[in-house]
């Protein structure tokens, strides 16, 4: 059966614990593996990329294999061909298909239509490869999954909801505070909060992602306004667990969701966090195609 990281609930706990010990080892040891010698992995980019796009070409070079980097205009699809005849095509050629996209459904008829593993690189409902990163680092900093709790803070987007399900399937807590009218939704477990202290009491760790994400930037505006008293900063991460680390999927506007000093500081973990997409990233693709 072909398997596909949509959302990364295809995963079970045990499983992502598995990757995560195998992004360790590959971390450790970055060309030990050469699972992709002689394939070749498409990486499709309908929006802009700096480390998602590094991360993977890096990461499937590393194992042996060939990445096929496709922006939108490369492909028949920007013409009219149909998502199904791509995914049809694609399969012929390559032993995966990684999409960043707008919409979750076309990341999902692809994958109805594709014979070979299909993997979200973010659409505007998740974001799993993050989250795995996300996950890796934690374990990173305090050694064990355990017992962590994680509090996002701010819109209520795919980062949030990606830390919401993968974190819950590793039985970590994440607590998600937001202003009204940005809350997150479809993310059964996640306690959710209009008040960031709320979010942060006890957390280790305190993350932040860009107010205005890819597709939303007619509302800037408004969710820099509304966004406002969600920064992250020493202050609020003083509220957290005494040693609680900030994290950011990046890109930054430091001044913004972030000040430049927690984001340039010691109590960071954004720049490891930032590397392990490439470690976390590897581990998947070699369970997809195992
Ligand atoms: N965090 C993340 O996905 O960054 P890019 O948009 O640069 O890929
Ligand atoms: N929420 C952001 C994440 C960028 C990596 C976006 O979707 O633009």
């Amino acid at each position: 059966m072909t398997r596909h990281l949509l959302t990364g609930t295809e995963l079970g706990g045990d499983e992502v614990i598995t990757l995560l010990d195998r992004a360790d080892a590959l971390k450790a040891a970055p060309m030990s593996s050469r699972a992709l010698e002689g394939r070749s992995v498409a990486l499709i980019f309908e929006r802009p990329s700096t480390r998602t796009r590094l991360s993977f070409e890096a990461g499937i070079f590393e194992l042996g294999g060939q990445p096929v980097v496709l922006r939108s205009d490369d492909l028949q699809l920007s013409r009219g061909e149909s998502v199904g005849d791509t995914a049809r095509i694609l399969s012929r050629h390559m032993s995966a298909i990684g999409v960043r996209t707008g919409p979750d459904a076309l990341l999902q008829e692809l994958a109805r239509e594709a014979t070979v593993p299909v993997f979200n690189m973010l659409t505007a409902g998740h974001h799993p490869c993050q989250a795995l990163a996300d996950l890796m680092t934690l374990r990173e900093a305090f050694g064990s999954l355990e017992g962590l709790k994680i509090a996002y803070v701010g819109d209520g987007n795919n980062v949030a909801r990606s830390l919401a399900l993968v974190g819950a399937l590793v039985g970590v807590e994440v607590a998600v505070a937001s202003p009204e009218g940005y809350t997150l939704t479809d993310a059964p477990g996640a306690l959710l909060t209009t008040d960031p202290a709320e979010a942060v009491a006890g957390a280790h760790a305190v993350y932040a992602d860009v107010w205005v994400s890819m597709g939303d930037e007619e509302t800037a505006d408004a969710r820099r306004d509304a966004l406002a008293p969600y920064r992250l900063d020493d202050a609020l991460l003083d509220l957290a667990a005494p040693g609680a680390i900030a994290l950011h999927c990046l890109p930054a506007h430091p001044g913004e969701e972030i000040t430049a000093k927690l984001l340039y500081g010691s109590r960071q973990r954004i720049w490891d966090q930032a590397e392990n997409r490439r470690h976390a990233q590897k581990a998947m693709l070699e369970l997809l195609l195992a």
